[in-house]
């Protein structure tokens, strides 16, 4: 996929050389409401084995990240190649309500579809309603709720696995 150019942000896919500007970047967006862990989606190294360069898209502003999102897919099983998980998407507040995580959204969906996924998954925590607002508004349904899944600042949170079908999405609602 090609960086594309909307209105004022331009998204592309990541490269090696931006882990440190990422990783300063979620250092000011994520808290326990939004992932089980303040330091980011999964606590993982950046663009290693659970999160490789190649499936994060970048959004910057003159330069500067000011989103990203990464998918991936669900299981290493060649009987679940159909499935892609949306690991993160994450917009700086400043953006929030503007259509920049809708671009986002829009970057992950057509890299999932070209990589032949049918389907995109993703968990998010039940103490997170703008974006779980965010992603029925794309389509995505709840398949399932893990309840009381994280112990957070003392109390338990759902973890909410929700899905988008590829196959017969059209486009934001
Ligand atoms: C999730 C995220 C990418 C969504 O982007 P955004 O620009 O905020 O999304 P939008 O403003 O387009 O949509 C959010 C929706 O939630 C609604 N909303 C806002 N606050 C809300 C709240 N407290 N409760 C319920 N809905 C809420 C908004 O009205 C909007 O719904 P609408 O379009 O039907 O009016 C962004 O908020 C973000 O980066 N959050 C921090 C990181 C994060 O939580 N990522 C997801 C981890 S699973």
């Amino acid at each position: 996929m090609v960086a594309r150019a909307q209105g004022r942000f331009a998204i592309r896919r990541a490269e090696a050389r931006d882990s440190a500007a990422l990783d300063a970047f979620d250092a000011n967006i994520w808290d326990l409401s939004m992932t089980p862990t303040d330091l980011g989606p999964g606590h993982q190294p950046r663009f290693g084995v659970t999160i490789p360069v190649e499936d994060t898209w970048i959004a910057e502003d003159a330069g500067q990240v000011v989103g990203y999102a990464v998918i991936g897919r669900r299981t290493t099983l060649e009987s679940n190649r159909h499935v892609g998980v949306l690991r993160a998407i994450a917009v700086a507040p400043a953006q929030r309500g503007t259509s920049l995580a809708q671009e986002l959204m829009g970057a992950a969906i057509a890299a999932a579809r070209e990589r032949g996924m049918r389907k995109l998954c993703l968990t998010v925590l039940g103490s997170n309603p703008r974006a779980i607002a965010f992603y029925k508004r794309h389509g995505f349904v709840v398949e399932g709720t893990l309840r009381d899944e994280f112990l957070l600042r003392d109390v338990y949170v759902d973890d909410v696995l929700m899905a988008l079908d590829l196959a017969s999405y059209a486009g934001k609602g």
